[in-house]
């Protein structure tokens, strides 16, 4: 196909403000899929989209272009109601490691694929890629079989699901193009309906931390996913939840798992972290028409063994997950007043962790699975002048000071103690049937 007079056209309409045809965001996908367009033309195009939007009917062809790139996984030989789960990306963000095996536990299959970090937000499998051994490459036929046998597997998309999504993801990462409502919509819906599951659950985030700052942008990315998903025959529920604060107390790689783990395993963990696990997996179970508690589940021990079996299914050591409580901290953030912690900026907090080396800085950079964040003063804690606030994780970074400077930064200390907002804001649709 001759790609290289049309694509120039396809940019510059989009640059002008002009709505494309099903067609001309078919050539572009497709060109760009086959190598015939490259990824400065690629990136031009996402930049004009982040600029001048989408219509709904775009953005509906965007999503069809890039599912069509790919196959659908065929879970037919699964038993059951198939369940996902998808974020549209945060900090300190383990929820699908935590949410995937107690959904499991309940018996629900979930074939859960998630990406690697993206802008300042976490990636799962990076996070996942810190436990020695695990590997999150699997094929199709490997998944397919270790829902049937394991009930769950924690992988990335196969080169086979939406692969156009995969490649301009990456490029999205490290061009600035990352906060636009169409192209969150497009790629997250274009993996879940390649998924194959029958109900998706999606946590859409909003605040300083999230793509989404406002809950208005927030409810638009969810009724737009939701509608994607409903006219492919899907069952969609989208959970709206804070993100002006990091979630939990860890934010990084290993540090995430280990604070996952706990959480699994019932040792305490941060309150807010707790009910955003516990209450995303009874929507899923809800969903899923499971007659069981997520809090059951993880008081039985029945979340944590499935969690463990999903890990040595893998090749996982779970043992490795511990090795984080010898890492050092190259440096400690302390408080330069006394009060009360009012707010712990996400959006600083998670460009520090990248810049520690736990994101990428570039498409091919290495992540560091031992770089991050630990919050030692959560939201409402009375400190001193001189209490620890946070502690920093990262190998020989010449950049400590100027990072240890942001993270001092992020939190606001204020004379009174000041609530915390609402880990979950809203559901929609509202009513489940
Ligand atoms: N998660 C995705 O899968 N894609 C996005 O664009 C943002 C978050």
């Amino acid at each position: 196909m001759e790609y290289m007079s049309a694509v120039i056209d396809i940019i510059e309409a989009k640059r002008d403000g002009f709505e494309l045809s099903a067609g001309q965001i078919d050539n572009i996908i497709d060109g760009y899929s086959e190598g015939a367009i490259p990824d400065y033309q690629m990136s031009a195009f996402l930049m004009a989209v982040v600029c001048r939007g989408m219509s709904d009917e775009e953005t509906i062809a965007l999503t069809r272009a890039m599912l069509k790139t790919g196959e659908t996984l065929d879970l037919a030989a699964v038993q059951g109601i198939k369940l996902d789960k998808h974020s549209t990306g945060g900090v300190g963000d383990k929820i699908s490691i935590a949410l995937v095996p107690i959904v499991a536990a309940a018996g629900i299959p979930i074939a859960k694929m998630s990406g690697r970090g993206l802008g300042t937000t976490g990636g799962t499998l990076d996070k996942l890629e810190s436990i020695t051994g695990f590997n999150v490459e699997l094929s199709t036929a490997a998944i397919i079989n270790q829902v049937k046998t394991v009930g769950a597997c924690l992988c990335a998309q196969t080169s086979k699901i939406a692969p156009a999504d995969k490649a301009i993801y990456a490029l999205r990462d490290v061009t600035g193009t990352v906060e636009s409502i169409p192209l969150i919509a497009s790629s997250i819906m274009s993996k879940k309906l390649a998924g194959g599951a029958d109900i998706i659950v999606l946590d859409v985030k909003v605040g300083k931390g999230a793509f989404m700052k406002h809950i208005e942008d927030a409810r638009r990315l969810a009724n737009l996913m939701r509608a994607i998903g409903e006219g492919f025959g899907k069952k969609v529920i989208c959970e709206l939840t804070d993100m002006d604060t990091p979630i939990g107390q860890s934010v990084g790689n290993l540090i995430e798992i280990k604070e996952a783990a706990d959480l699994l395993r019932g040792r305490p963990v941060d309150r807010r972290l707790k009910d955003l696990v516990l209450t995303l997996s009874d929507t899923a179970l809800k969903a899923a028409g499971a007659n069981l508690r997520a809090s059951e589940l993880v008081e039985s021990g029945a979340a944590w063994n499935k969690f463990s079996e999903i890990v040595t299914a893998q090749g996982g050591d779970i043992s490795s997950i511990d090795l984080w409580d010898s890492v050092p901290p190259a440096s400690v953030v302390t408080a330069q007043a006394s009060g009360y912690i009012a707010k712990i900026n996400a959006d600083i907090i998670g460009r520090a962790s990248v810049e520690l080396g736990a994101g990428r800085q570039v498409k091919d950079s290495l992540v560091d699975k031992n770089a991050g964040i630990r919050i030692e003063a959560v939201v409402g804690t009375e400190v001193q002048y001189g209490s620890v606030l946070a502690k920093l994780y990262g190998s020989e970074n010449k950049q400590i000071d100027k990072i240890s400077e942001a993270v001092n930064r992020a939190f606001l200390i204020a004379e009174n103690r000041r609530p915390a907002r609402a880990a979950i804001l809203e559901t929609i649709p509202v009513d489940l049937p």
